[in-house]
């Protein structure tokens, strides 16, 4: 979605700006702009790709602010690119998310002249009545941000003022301190190569950045932003000599999951810290835990509810966010009510936790983003530390999600009792080699490359699972139609002969999870169903499983019930190498974005 980012120091802001842009590109978009400041304002700005998008070599500004656009409110146009500007061209403006009343402002803004068709540009018509009336361009932004309604973040430049101002309201807007200038952006990635000190502005704060200081606030009562220091580095959002990021993410999972384990398994003593504050007994009392989340996290959230009904013998259910609305909070005050989101920002999920949490239920949020919005509607959070995911299609993530899950499934079968110590400690056997475990299926890449040229101009791929292979199955269909834009769908195995299975022809190979936690023995019969109709059969198989007849085998080492997610691997490899051998655009798939910040 839409991103922002915003400079001023001493430093050329038109490069910085550009580069934060590059960086930005990730969130997926289609238009990208800049303003820079100077006596007048430079406005640079079009529809297509940051490459496009030209900034003079002699722009000498230190300051200003940047967009990339996800279209919303009008096509991509030029005209519809941010930055947006009054009639006077002295306040630019770049926003994310939606004012949900710009329609009424428009008709209020009489004798303005609007040129796009977008929300956003009734926010500097605002703001101009505002300066012209004599308020500082703080006061001004802080009398905006009354008079809109809706989810967003924006930042605000003024011509001669070497300042960017900007507030937010559910949309994310980080704060960066540097040696040689400050820093705003929708997201750490966007300036991580400048400096690692941040500060999450609040919703409802409003910002003021100049070259050497941060204020939150009004001229009168302003404090200064509490900066923390991420632990992520500047290579970990670079490509680092990979082709994409998703294959580089796909290869990083080894040590995103040393990170996602660290510190909260001891395998001496048989177990598993995940520092939740929950009260004294309320692991026990509690009666059911309700997932809430979208795409790849709702999969994760799926193995994770099995987890946790296996394991900690609790009630589980997994509501898909958008629908949760619709009768998804029943009895919420005897409900854990858990958002698994990799961003923290989907709007989807956002909704249904903050509904959730109104209505009684204790909250947990499971992400991967610090100080990202989830962080700060719940009573808890766990960081699943996978380090930044920068492709569109989420991989370690994923990943760090299921493995995170299952601490916490674990954590929780220990303060119910429901498990024998002797199968805790195998269960954390299990998580600890999970990372020597997906090294060996990515020391497979070669044969995986392999079985996607054979089978890429296939017209279908099914991806058949049961249990903790079903969510698996699922997400292997989405990864596949996600980048490659090839038609694939995922079935919980025993639903194939329920009428998929009219679909299977000797063009449409037929993926199944044939490993432990996913009843490999029934999956077993459900593809000798599909091979008898001609279907090419590629088995995920546990390491020492004798399965006759596949057409591909690929061996999962033994993980117990982490297998599937360790034959997932397998998954993301032959989705990339279809995708790569078909050229598409891996890390910005089309009409897709990283981070969904609307309904
Ligand atoms: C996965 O590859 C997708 N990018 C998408 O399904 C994603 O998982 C979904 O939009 C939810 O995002 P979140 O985890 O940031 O909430």
């Amino acid at each position: 979605m839409c991103g922002i980012i915003g400079y001023v120091g001493a430093r050329s802001a038109g490069e910085i700006i550009y580069r934060g842009l590059e960086n930005l590109e990730y969130r997926g978009y289609d238009s990208a702009g800049v303003a820079l400041v100077g006596e007048q304002l430079a406005i640079h700005k079009r529809a297509g790709e940051v490459a496009d998008l030209t900034v003079p070599a002699d722009e000498t500004a230190t300051c200003g602010i940047g967009h990339t656009r996800w279209s919303t409110h009008g096509p991509p146009t030029d005209i519809n690119a941010h930055p947006h500007v009054d009639c006077a061209g002295e306040v630019a403006v770049v926003h994310n998310g939606i004012i949900e009343n710009h329609e009424a402002l428009r008709d209020a803004l009489d004798g303005c002249e609007f040129v796009s068709e977008t929300d956003t540009e009734v926010i500097p018509h605002l703001l101009e009545q505002e300066v012209h009336d004599g308020a500082s361009l703080t006061d001004a932004v802080a009398s905006v941000a009354q008079a809109i309604e809706g989810s967003y973040a924006f930042a605000v430049v003024h011509a001669g003022e070497n300042a960017i101002v900007a507030t937010r309201e559910q949309s994310p807007l980080v704060l960066g301190r540097g040696e040689d200038g400050m820093f705003l952006a929708s997201d750490i990635p966007a300036f991580l190569e400048h400096t690692r000190e941040v500060a999450y502005l609040e919703d409802g704060q409003v910002a003021t950045i100049t070259a050497d200081d941060i204020r939150l606030g009004g001229n009168a009562s302003s404090t200064s932003p509490t900066y923390e220091t991420v632990e992520w580095d500047a290579d970990s959002a670079e490509k680092g000599g990979y082709e994409h990021y998703m294959r580089k993410e796909i290869h990083e999972q080894p040590q995103a999951l040393r990170q996602t384990l660290s510190e909260r398994i001891d395998l001496n003593r048989g177990t598993v810290a995940v520092d939740l504050d929950f009260p004294t007994g309320y692991l026990d009392s509690v009666e059911e835990v309700q997932f809430v989340a979208a795409g790849t996290s709702y999969y994760a959230s799926r193995y994770g509810a099995r987890l946790l009904e296996e394991l900690a013998d609790v009630r589980t259910s997994v509501t898909i966010a958008s629908e949760y609305e619709f009768g998804g909070g029943r009895d919420p005050w005897r409900t854990l009510t858990v958002a698994v989101t990799q961003s923290g920002e989907t709007t989807d999920t956002l909704e249904a936790i903050n509904s959730a949490g109104q209505a009684g239920a204790r909250t947990l949020a499971v992400t991967n983003v610090i100080g990202s919005s989830v962080t700060r509607s719940v009573d808890d959070t766990l960081f699943i530390k996978a380090g930044p995911e920068i492709g569109v299609a989420a991989s370690k993530t994923f990943s760090s999600q299921v493995t995170t899950l299952g601490l916490l499934a674990v954590a929780i079968a220990h303060e119910r009792d429901t498990l024998p110590r002797s199968q805790i400690r195998r269960l954390l056997g299990d998580l600890n080699g999970l990372p020597g475990a997906i090294q060996q299926v990515l020391d497979e890449e070669d044969a995986v490359r392999a079985v996607a040229s054979e089978y890429l101009d296939m017209d279908a791929f099914f991806f058949i699972g049961r249990e903790l292979g079903y969510p698996v199955a699922l997400e292997g269909a989405l990864k596949l139609k996600e980048i490659a834009y090839v038609h694939a769908e995922g079935f919980a195995a025993g639903e194939l002969k329920h009428g998929p299975l009219a679909l299977v022809t000797g063009r449409t190979p037929v993926i199944a999870l044939l490993t432990n936690g996913a009843q490999p023995a029934a999956t077993t019969h459900n593809v000798a169903e599909a091979q008898t109709r001609g279907a090419p059969a590629i088995g995920i198989v546990a390491e020492g499983r004798d399965v006759e007849h596949l057409d591909v085998e690929f061996t999962v080492p033994s993980s117990g019930l982490f297998e599937p997610l360790v034959g997932n691997v397998y998954l993301q490899l032959l989705a990339y190498h279809i995708a790569n051998q078909l050229g598409r655009s891996i890390d910005k798939p089309r009409n897709l974005a990283k981070s969904v910040t609307v309904r």
